[in-house]
């Protein structure tokens, strides 16, 4: 059996046209831009339109990463779609999104770890690689929260958007790839975010239910540790990170974690003032847009970290690849 290393080789994006201002929320809600600047960072967030479905951003996004990538369907044999938001209760979103780009070989499989999503797909795709179960994988986040969301709860609906990004993976030279994932998740946290409906409960989608001031005080501690974990397994001393890539939840728990890492604030992918929490797309969303504009370049030191619903956390060490801009000047676009 081959072990080998993963790389991450081209990114690509996508954002639904419509924007929601926090001012249009506060227009129609008991709510205020200033109270979800100051409380989240937040300042607009995009939504999907009536129609638009996971898989139509999701193929967007991947779209762009195989056109970046000078990449056909040809060249992916993997699909791994990571999302809470799926178009459908089955099939899997990655199969719709496979039919959609016309793909008929190959396997695809949807990851569910919420927030954490993307960084479970990321571990999922790197194993496929390694053992060489796959030679090139398209994972994508994908997410269309605007559809579970109770749009009459101002504690929950003015945090979250929607959107895709997508990476290719392909087997590493040298030593740039993927150097760990480390995934976690503890059950007993269930009620303090999940969605109260599915299929085998209330049969209805359900809406989104947050404690919100308990989310945050286990995020910040557990996101911490992780990333600790991470430079531990590695070696690293977290100085020599030149990007921190988290998930987009909260400014403040950015901000902390950044702080606890000693990392200047230039140094942070921030995404979440005109993004929102896209949950598993938000990570993809933050390192197409920082590739495509040029901070995450060959050789940097990148750590993504997430913490989600479950409660599911993790994080990731990647030397990004010196193949990983690739096609991006051909395009010369912007992640919008
Ligand atoms: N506008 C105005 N006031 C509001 C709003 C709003 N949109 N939402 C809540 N409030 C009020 C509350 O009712 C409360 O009022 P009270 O004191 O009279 O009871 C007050 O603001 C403070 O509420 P808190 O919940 O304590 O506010 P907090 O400072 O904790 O901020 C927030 C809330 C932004 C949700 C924060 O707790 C947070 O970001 N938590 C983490 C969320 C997160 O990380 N999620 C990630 C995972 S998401 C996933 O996996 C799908």
């Amino acid at each position: 059996m081959i072990i080998r290393r993963s790389a991450v080789v081209a990114t690509g994006s996508y954002l639904p046209e419509r924007r929601i201002t926090n001012q249009e929320l506060a227009d129609r809600l008991d709510t205020s831009d200033a109270w979800i600047r100051e409380r989240t960072g937040i300042m607009q967030r995009h939504v999907a339109a009536e129609g638009e479905t996971t898989s139509d951003l999701a193929c967007h996004a991947a779209r762009r990463a195989l056109a970046r990538g000078g990449l056909g369907v040809a060249d992916i044999d993997c699909i791994v779609v990571a999302t809470a938001t799926p178009d459908y209760t089955f099939p899997a979103t990655a199969t719709q999104v496979q039919a959609m780009l016309g793909m008929t070989h190959g396997f695809a499989l949807d990851v569910h770890a919420v927030c954490t999503g993307f960084v479970y797909g990321l571990a999922v795709a790197d194993n496929f690689i390694r053992l060489g179960q796959a030679n090139r994988v398209l994972l994508v986040g994908a997410e269309t929260f605007s559809r579970i969301l109770d749009w009459d709860d101002r504690s929950t609906c003015v945090l979250f958007g929607d959107g895709a990004g997508a990476v290719v993976l392909e087997p590493a030279t040298g030593d740039c790839g993927v150097l760990s994932t480390h995934l976690h998740s503890d059950g007993r946290y269930r009620d303090m975010l999940h969605v109260d409906g599915g299929p085998s409960t209330t049969r209805h989608v359900g809406h989104l239910k947050m404690n919100g001031r308990e989310v945050f005080r286990h995020a910040t501690r557990k996101l911490t540790e992780v990333v600790e974990e991470a430079l531990l397994a590695n070696e690293i001393e977290a100085s020599a990170v030149d990007w921190l890539v988290p998930h987009q939840a909260n400014r403040r728990i950015i901000d902390a974690t950044a702080r606890k890492l000693g990392l200047a604030s230039d140094r942070v992918i921030v995404t979440i003032d005109r993004h929102a929490n896209t949950s598993a797309a938000s990570i993809p969303l933050a390192l197409a847009e920082a590739t495509a504009d040029g901070r995450i370049s060959p050789g940097d030191l990148v750590l993504i970290e997430a913490m989600g619903g479950g409660f599911t956390w993790g994080a990731a060490l990647i030397r990004w690849s010196a193949t990983s801009r690739r096609g991006a000047s051909a395009t010369g676009e912007a992640a919008r």
